[in-house]
């Protein structure tokens, strides 16, 4: 591919922090580079403490384990996530309950959320898609008016913001995915942000296979033992150390991001205003988005595809996602649906990601506004 759909950007000191690591004698989790990350998120982010961890399913997987939910407790969240999201919480014995998203953020629709909500229901997994907030004051009024816990699947919402907080730190909990396609990486790679210090010392046990090898660690006991269920959830320092390279670069990355983002967003605004396709909103007054992801919406599945299949042959990857959860093997085994799905499933055939990375030139996104243009000058397919 001449202009591939991810590519992953190393941004200065990763392998010279790596080499260091290995000065320090140090390798295995929690050693000086891992407290470095943590206390970057921790500080940059505004949450009481963050944890790295393998990937953001890792982080997910944690959460879940620190709900405490006991089997046929429900998870309500949209059925337009990636399937960890449902994963974490079935791996409980937990149930999820999908329900439909918004046509306009991509994120689950918030005012259909108490429909869903029964004698069973424990939390809701708000996915922040695409970088962009769900709406976290309805969220977060309907969890506590009905004593619920909220996960916040920030996976691809590192550094993007509702009302001025960092997503990810709204909920109970937040997880963040440091992913080779996200913003910042550690080629897998996530963090949980505990937001409520009721889970914090449980988390740091859950994180170390169940023990409290941490506090021994710190010398508040002589020994480590079992002391609850976990699993080894820690990255090596190796990972560590090449995240905090990343960290260094933050403002950069999301600076440029965003910069594709509004060339995209500018660049097809005359195939949009012509109905050809549609484009995610500009901008939010009480949100701003990281530039993680831009998508595109054809008229229909044929003529989706059609497009890719044209990109491709010039040269240039996109990405389609996700297979509605609530349709998928496993989702339909697992969970149900607690409303419609009419959104999900039309989004589900119409969306098309186009290349964005740190390393992306505005010559190739232009080149890609214009095959994308060049698809529609041959037909013509509109939306309406
Ligand atoms: C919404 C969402 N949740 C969870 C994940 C899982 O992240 P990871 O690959 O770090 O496990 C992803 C990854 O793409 C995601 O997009």
């Amino acid at each position: 591919m001449k202009i591939p759909f991810n590519k992953p950007a190393v941004l200065g000191a990763e392998f010279d922090n790596m080499a260091d690591a290995l000065a320090r004698g140090h390798l295995s989790g929690d050693g000086y580079y891992t407290k470095r990350c943590h206390h970057w998120l921790e500080q940059r982010l505004g949450c009481r403490h963050a944890l790295l961890t393998h990937s953001c399913t890792g982080a997910l997987d944690m959460a879940a384990i620190l709900c405490d939910l006991v089997p046929g407790d429900e998870v309500i969240m949209p059925s337009y996530t990636f399937v960890s999201t449902a994963n974490a919480f079935v791996l409980r014995g937990a149930v999820p309950v999908f329900v439909d998203i918004r046509a306009d953020n991509l994120n689950i629709d918030e005012r259909l959320i108490a429909a869903a909500i029964t004698p069973r229901t424990r939390a809701i997994a708000a996915v922040h898609y695409a970088g962009v907030a769900c709406d976290m004051d309805a969220v977060m009024a309907l969890a506590s008016r009905h004593n619920l816990l909220v996960v916040e699947d920030a996976a691809q919402a590192l550094l993007a913001t509702y009302r001025g907080r960092n997503l990810g730190t709204i909920g109970h909990m937040g997880c963040i995915s440091f992913h080779e396609t996200k913003n910042l990486i550690s080629g897998e790679g996530g963090a949980l942000l505990i937001n409520d210090e009721r889970f914090a010392e449980r988390a740091e046990v859950v994180r170390e296979k169940g023990t409290n090898r941490s506090r021994f660690l710190r010398g508040e006991v002589d020994k480590y033992t079992w002391v609850d269920i976990g699993s080894s959830y820690l990255p090596s320092e190796l990972v560590a150390a090449f995240l905090d390279a990343q960290f260094a670069h933050a403002d950069e990355v999301i600076a440029r991001r965003r910069a594709v983002w509004r060339r995209y967003h500018g660049g097809l605004g005359a195939l949009a205003a012509a109905g050809l396709i549609e484009l995610p909103p500009a901008s939010y007054d009480d949100r701003q988005a990281n530039g993680h992801l831009f998508h595109v919406l054809a008229a229909t599945l044929a003529t989706r595809l059609a497009l890719a299949a044209h990109l491709k042959a010039r040269g240039i990857h996109s990405v389609s996602h996700y297979v509605p959860l609530h349709s998928s093997p496993a989702g339909s085994k697992w969970g149900r649906v607690g409303s419609g799905m009419k959104v999900t499933d039309d989004i589900s055939d119409r969306l098309l990601r186009l290349p964005i990375y740190f390393g992306i030139s505005d010559a190739e996104v232009d080149a890609v506004i214009d095959a994308v243009s060049q698809f529609y000058a041959r037909r013509n397919t509109s939306i309406a």
